[in-house]
């Protein structure tokens, strides 16, 4: 598996701390930034990664900002994206059981390094389920399809 990560200035510590958990779990990943503690905007790091994994360049992300929206709205408006804000371990878990997950995002001024590292390793060791939930998905599919 390759995954691509990034955040913006909100998500730097966050990042930082997934960069090891990659390194640890022998995940392959490389890093798009921002390398900065100034101003930037989420969508020119969320966009970027949503079309590496959109494309099949990676086969995951994971996008870090304050709180992950913006990085969640900005991914999901790439087509064959399904980008998930978890700050939870069971919607981790579960967003790739039933939901085929292909991006995390988490936001650094909602939960700590800690439970983000935890979430971030069940989302990356989790597969999906497929059987029901393949259909689903191919229905959101088929409306990209027709209308993206
Ligand atoms: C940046 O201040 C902040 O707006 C951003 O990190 C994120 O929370 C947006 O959704």
């Amino acid at each position: 598996m390759k995954v691509a990560i990034a955040s913006d200035h909100g998500g730097v510590h966050i990042r930082q701390e997934i960069a090891k958990l990659l390194e640890e779990l022998k995940i392959e990943f490389e890093d798009f930034g921002c390398d900065c503690e100034t101003s930037v905007d989420y969508p020119d790091y969320a966009l970027p990664v949503a079309e590496k994994v959109a494309s099949g360049e990676f086969d995951r992300g994971i996008l870090i900002c304050g709180t992950g929206i913006g990085m969640s709205i900005s991914a999901n408006k790439v087509k064959g994206i399904r980008c998930s804000l978890c700050h939870d371990t069971f919607s981790a878990k579960y967003t790739r059981l039933h939901n085929d997950a292909n991006i995390l995002a988490m936001g650094e001024r909602v939960i700590g390094p800690g439970l983000a590292r935890e979430i971030a390793e069940i989302w990356l060791t989790t597969e999906f389920e497929g059987g029901r939930h393949a259909k689903r998905i191919g229905k959101i599919t088929d409306y990209e399809n027709k209308h993206l």
